[in-house]
């Protein structure tokens, strides 16, 4: 994985009207090892997902800030990487696919805003390396989120 760039492509991506829908699109289809990936943005209490890309939607389109490790990201405003999901209790299945998960929080004025969720079908599919190259996102779509708020998730 070119982390240089991919860094490089993202803010290219950032630039186009649909910069929310394009970054989520170019890291499911450009690395292997990120088999779902999706935004959730805080709204109240809850992380209510907005762009995602992968093979099934998920049911967890409401999820409480605080449950699962969705939520636990929130409620730290910590990365979260679960190298093997099954023996974490936190963990809120979604897709009997996933092996391992990375959640990248997302800030605005010191602030948890939203998150990127990332989930893997193999065993210790993210390291540091993929926190550096997601925080790097994050802020990218932390400053589209304040000109792009609407998502088109809702229209798939
Ligand atoms: N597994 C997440 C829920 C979201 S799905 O992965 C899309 C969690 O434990 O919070």
């Amino acid at each position: 994985m070119d982390y240089e760039s991919a860094d490089r492509d993202i803010v290219q991506l950032a630039r186009r009207p649909d910069g929310q829908h394009a970054i989520v699109d170019y890291l499911h289809e450009h690395i292997a090892a990120y088999s779902w990936v999706g935004l959730y943005w805080v709204d109240g209490g809850d992380l209510v997902l907005g762009e995602w890309n992968g093979p099934e939607a998920t049911e967890d389109t409401n999820i409480p800030i605080g449950t699962g490790v969705c939520g636990a990201a929130a409620a730290s405003g910590r990365t979260e990487i679960v190298s093997d999901v099954s023996p974490d209790p936190r963990y809120l299945a979604c897709f009997p696919s996933t092996k391992s998960e990375i959640v990248v929080p997302i800030f605005a004025d010191g602030r948890v805003i939203g998150e990127i969720d990332i989930d893997g079908r193999a065993l210790n599919a993210f390291g540091p390396a993929d926190q550096r190259f997601l925080e790097r996102i994050a802020g990218v779509l932390a400053r589209l989120r304040a000109t792009q708020p609407a998502s088109r998730s809702n229209l798939r």
